[in-house]
């Protein structure tokens, strides 16, 4: 099949602006292979919301469905209620996609400056539960603002869920030249859930003798990102935790606007949907100054999540050639697009 169909939504804040420049170089890189997207694109997000009270209708779920993925810029937006969006569009297109690998790579490219003293190698991946943990919503709260409230956030995780989560994340790390696993989590004081995963990552473990596995408590694992970043190859962690050291891991190599997601489903049942970590940044929304190159990256883990490595390869090379060249110096969006654009050629 020469034709991709493939989804947009561009969201909120600085979504449509990075996935306006994401979509250029989408073009651009399979136009040079012979082939062709055919995205349409969905209007959801905080004006749907205002016009129509509508998060994510179930015949806008159902026909996402159908895509071969689906490319998302970012929600979330002041005026509407924290949360809404979050949970009505972006977990629940993960939940019932089944988007059970959120994948975040951080590299530390040449040329971009890192708040880390010294030249660090950082080059790791972090494979993220995305379909449970206290993201799922089992929670209540009772006698509400009342100074008698409690407010409960039980974290779900299952048996079938982390397994799937570990193996995947074993698989990374077996296809990876260092084939190191570590395994972060909280099992010191998280029993239940904890021991859950480091059972598994033990058990699953037996089937990849050729990885090395290790383990941190997630604390420990943040003063490790900042002060030796090089000692991680694959994390495996669960959905809050994942959430957490992905900004971090971010903000080490180069800064939020450089780091790149996809939720997977490695099963591929359902179409995997990339975008960048960041959010919509309403600080600085609708000034054209937003960096492209997250949502830009994300388009790359897209076309390696669908075959086509060498389109895959062609946009990192180009990121990575333009960041070399360009550094961190500030750009506008349109600017980054041009110049990750020339270097497609
Ligand atoms: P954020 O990632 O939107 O912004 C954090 C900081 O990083 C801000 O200063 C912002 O200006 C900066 N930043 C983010 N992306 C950038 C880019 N591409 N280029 C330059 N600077 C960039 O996080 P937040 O402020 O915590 O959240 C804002 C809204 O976005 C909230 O509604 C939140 O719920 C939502 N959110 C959505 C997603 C998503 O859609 N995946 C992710 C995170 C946050
Ligand atoms: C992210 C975001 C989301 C998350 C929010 C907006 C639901 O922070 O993609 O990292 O917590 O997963
Ligand atoms: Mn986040």
């Amino acid at each position: 099949e020469q034709t991709l169909r493939l989804a947009a939504i561009p969201g909120d804040g600085i979504g449509p602006e990075v996935v306006a420049e994401a979509r250029r170089v989408l073009d651009a890189v399979l136009a040079a292979e012979g082939r062709r997207a055919d995205v349409v694109e969905y209007d959801l997000g905080a004006r749907r919301w205002h016009a129509t009270g509508e998060t994510l209708p179930d015949s806008v779920l159902e026909e996402l469905r159908g895509f071969d993925g689906i490319l998302l810029g970012a929600v979330g937006d002041p005026a509407v209620p924290s949360g809404v969006l979050e949970r009505g569009l972006l977990l629940r297109l993960r939940f019932e996609l089944d988007h059970y690998v959120n994948l975040r790579p951080s590299k530390l490219f040449r040329g971009v400056a890192s708040p880390l003293a010294g030249e660090k190698e950082i080059d790791f991946v972090v494979v993220r539960e995305g379909t449970e943990g206290p993201y799922v919503g089992n929670g209540g709260a009772i006698r509400v603002g009342t100074p008698h409230e409690v407010a409960n956030e039980v974290s779900v995780n299952t048996a079938f869920g982390v397994e799937r989560v570990v193996r995947d994340a074993f698989a990374r790390a077996q296809a990876r030249p260092r084939k190191q696993l570590t395994l972060v989590h909280k099992n010191n004081v998280l029993v239940h859930a904890g021991h859950l995963w480091s059972r598994t990552v033990k058990r699953v473990g037996e089937e990849f003798p050729d990885v090395t596995v290790d383990y941190l408590h997630v604390d420990a694992a943040t003063i490790f990102m900042v002060t030796k970043p090089e000692r991680f190859d694959v994390i495996v962690t669960d959905n809050l935790f994942g959430d957490i050291i992905t900004d971090l891991a971010a903000a080490v190599t180069g800064g939020i606007g450089l780091a790149a997601s996809g939720n997977v489903n490695p099963d591929r049942t359902t179409p995997s949907m990339f975008e960048p970590v960041h959010g919509s940044a309403p600080d600085i929304a609708g000034q054209g100054v937003a960096d492209p190159t997250a949502a830009i990256l994300s388009v790359g883990l897209l076309l390696e999540h669908l075959g086509l490595g060498a389109a895959a390869r062609c946009v990192e090379a180009a990121v990575e050639q333009d960041l070399a060249e360009r550094g961190s110096a500030p750009r506008r969006t349109s600017q980054v697009g041009d110049d990750v654009l020339s270097r497609l050629a």
